[in-house]
C-alpha cells in the first residue's frame, strides 16, 4: 500500500447552537401576568458548542458556566436524554451579560439548540423553546417565555404567554438606540418585586399591568402603520407605568431623560429594570447616530433596526 495516498481525517464531532440577544420594545412585566408584549432580537448573541469525545467530569466539562448555568444545562441535557458528562461545552458571547438584553435567554436557546442537535432531534421552534424554558426556569423562576421566544431570532414579535408568537410586519424600519446603564440587575428579583407589589395592592397593580397591555396592542398598530411619533409617545407612557410599578432606578431615569433631551421620539427602560438598559427611538438611522453622538456613551450605546427580516415574516 502506498502510505502517502491514505489519510484518515477525524473531525472532532461538535454540536452548536445560537441564541440571539433581545430588546423588549414594550410590555415587560405585564407579560408575566398574561398581557401582550413586543420584542425584537439583536443580531448579536451567544453560541454554545458541545464537543465530543471528552472524558472529564461534568464539572470540568462545563467550566464555561457558573453554578447556576451548570445546574440549568444539566437539567436541560437530562430533559433531552443526553448525558452532559459526554461533552466539553464552550460558550462564545457577543452580548453584554446581565444588561436586560436577554443574555440568559440567548444562552438557554443556544444550549437548547446544541443539545437537541446532540440528541439527533430536529430543531422545531416549539421544541427548542420547551427545552430553553427548562434552563430559563433555573435562571428566572417564573419567566413568561418572551425572552426565549425572541432569542430564536425570527424578527419582531407580538407575544402573549401561552399563545403562539405573532410576527409583526413592520411598516417602516424602527431605529432604536440602546443605552447601557452599566449596572447588572437580577430579572428574577425584579419580577419578584412586582409580584409582592401585586400581593399588597392587587387592583392598583393590575390596573397598571392592564394599561401596559392596552398600550402594547396600540403599539402593534403603530408599528404596522410605520408611525414612529405615535410609537415614541406609547414608549414614554409605558416607561411612566413601569416607573409606577417600581422597577426603574435613578440611573435609568437619568438615561431616559438624557435620551429625550437628545431628541429621541420616546425612551423607556427595557427588560426587567432595576438597572440594565434603556431604549430610545429615533426617526431614522441618521437621527439615531445624532442621538448617540450627543449622549457620548461610547461602547455603552449602539443602534439596532427593528424591521421585518429579509424574505418576510417567518
Ligand atoms: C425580562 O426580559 C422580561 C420580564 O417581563 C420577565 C419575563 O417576561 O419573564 C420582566
Amino acid at each position: 500500500m502506498d502510505r502517502r495516498s491514505w489519510y484518515i481525517i477525524i473531525h472532532p464531532m461538535r454540536f452548536t447552537g445560537k441564541g440571539h440577544g433581545k430588546v423588549i420594545l414594550m410590555g415587560e412585566h405585564a407579560v408575566v401576568y398574561g398581557e401582550p408584549a413586543i420584542g425584537m432580537h439583536l443580531e448579536r448573541g451567544i453560541t454554545v458548542s458541545l464537543g465530543v469525545p471528552s472524558r472529564g467530569s461534568p464539572g470540568k466539562n462545563l467550566a464555561h458556566l457558573d453554578d447556576r448555568g451548570r445546574e440549568a444545562f444539566v437539567a436541560a441535557a437530562r430533559a433531552v436524554g443526553v448525558d452532559p458528562a459526554r461533552f466539553r461545552l464552550t460558550v462564545a458571547s457577543r452580548l453584554p451579560v446581565g444588561q436586560g438584553l436577554g443574555s440568559s435567554a440567548a444562552l438557554s436557546v443556544a444550549a437548547s439548540r446544541a443539545l437537541l442537535r446532540a440528541a439527533g432531534e430536529t430543531l422545531d421552534d416549539a421544541r427548542v423553546l420547551d427545552v430553553a424554558q427548562v434552563l430559563e426556569k433555573v435562571f428566572h423562576g417564573t419567566p413568561s417565555g418572551i425572552d426565549a421566544t425572541i432569542a430564536l431570532g425570527k424578527g419582531p414579535v407580538f407575544y402573549r404567554k401561552g399563545a403562539p408568537p405573532e410576527p409583526i410586519l413592520v411598516g417602516a424600519p424602527i431605529p432604536v438606540v440602546v443605552l447601557l446603564s452599566g449596572t447588572s440587575p437580577s430579572t428574577k428579583a425584579m419580577v419578584e418585586r412586582v409580584r409582592r407589589r401585586r400581593e399588597g395592592d392587587g387592583p392598583g397593580t393590575d390596573r397598571i399591568l392592564g394599561e401596559i397591555g392596552a398600550l402594547v396592542t396600540e403599539a402593534r398598530e403603530l408599528i404596522r402603520a410605520g408611525s414612529l411619533e405615535g410609537l415614541g409617545r406609547a414608549m414614554d407612557e409605558n416607561h411612566r407605568l413601569l416607573e409606577r410599578l417600581g422597577v426603574s432606578t435613578d440611573g435609568l431615569e437619568s438615561l431616559v431623560a438624557a435620551a429625550r433631551r437628545a431628541g429621541a421620539l420616546g425612551a423607556k427602560l427595557t427588560g426587567g429594570g432595576g438597572g440594565g438598559a434603556v431604549i430610545s427611538l429615533a426617526g431614522d438611522g441618521r437621527h439615531a447616530r445624532e442621538i448617540m453622538k450627543t449622549l457620548n456613551l461610547g461602547p455603552n450605546s449602539f443602534m439596532t433596526m427593528v424591521q421585518t427580516p429579509a424574505g418576510g415574516a417567518p
